[in-house]
């Protein structure tokens, strides 16, 4: 499985580089917004080192638009400018970007998509919460999919009625009783994705979203995603375990000088 990185901040993906595990970054405009700060004022120029940074992988930049003409455009735009830098570019387009109460729009992602892909631009289908929306968007030429398992979890906790923080796991089987349509988990939802691409052929990535703990990334592994998206914070965690840290400690302890100094 890939690895990529979920931020928009050069010093995070700077770090995930630098330790060799990285695969390629996804950004989205709240991951942009969160990078602001450190970006200063010149946001073109910050997204360039990203991707110089990145370069030879994978970097998914999203449209901020959210109709048809309006991301066709857009994405365009985004991957004449940017992709030039390092020829990393991926163009990040919703499934669906319809809002509530405006029937009619739903097709306008996939055919944002059909455009794209057709221009030879890469495509990542988001905001991926169906095993439908993954293959209408591998169907309609994306090359990556973008199933969010963390929000397919809060919603099921929410329905449950159960308390929980952002990052507690959450079972691949979810909550007796309670699932989103025939989905039960987050994970769930990539396991479905994986095994109906699986069966059909179909070879668009899938890559799982919205993940938040280094327990979800093990079972998105499990569950045969070619991607994991991860933000800084469940990289960390990916590597920490007390007996690491006792273990370590003990090493350090017995370490004798005469064997330290043979490594000076
Ligand atoms: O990759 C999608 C991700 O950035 C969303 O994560 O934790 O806000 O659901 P989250």
């Amino acid at each position: 499985m890939k690895i990529f990185i979920d931020s928009a901040k050069l010093t995070e993906i700077e770090e995930a580089y630098r330790c060799g595990v990285c695969d390629g970054v996804t950004t989205n405009p709240s991951l942009i917004k969160a990078a602001a700060s450190e970006g200063g004022s010149d946001l073109e120029e910050y997204i360039k080192k990203i991707l110089t940074t990145a370069r030879g992988t994978p970097v998914s930049l999203e449209v901020t638009e959210y109709t048809f003409e309006g991301m066709v455009a857009q994405g365009r735009k985004l991957y004449k400018k940017f992709n030039p830098v390092a020829e990393n570019v991926y163009i990040k387009i919703p499934v669906n970007p319809s809002f509530e109460g405006e029937g009619g729009r739903e097709f306008e992602g996939i055919s944002a998509i059909r455009v794209l892909a057709g221009d030879g631009i890469p495509i990542n289908c988001t905001l991926i919460f169906t095993p439908e929306q993954a293959l209408m968007a591998a169907k309609a030429g994306a090359r990556i999919v973008s199933p969010f398992a963390g929000r397919i979890d809060d919603l099921i906790r929410k329905r449950a009625e159960v308390k929980f923080e952002k990052a507690d796991y959450f079972p691949t089987e979810g909550l007796e009783g309670f699932d989103d349509d025939g989905v039960v988990s987050g994970i769930d939802l990539v396991a479905q994705i994986v095994e109906i691409f699986d069966s059909h052929g179909i070879e668009a990535e899938v890559l799982a979203a919205s993940l938040r703990g280094s327990r979800q990334v093990r079972d998105a592994a499990l569950a045969g995603a070619d991607i994991a998206t991860i933000p800084m914070y469940v990289m960390r965690d990916m590597l920490v375990h007390p007996k690491t840290r006792e273990g370590m400690r003990g090493f350090l302890e017995d370490t004798i000088p005469e064997y330290a100094a043979l490594g000076e």
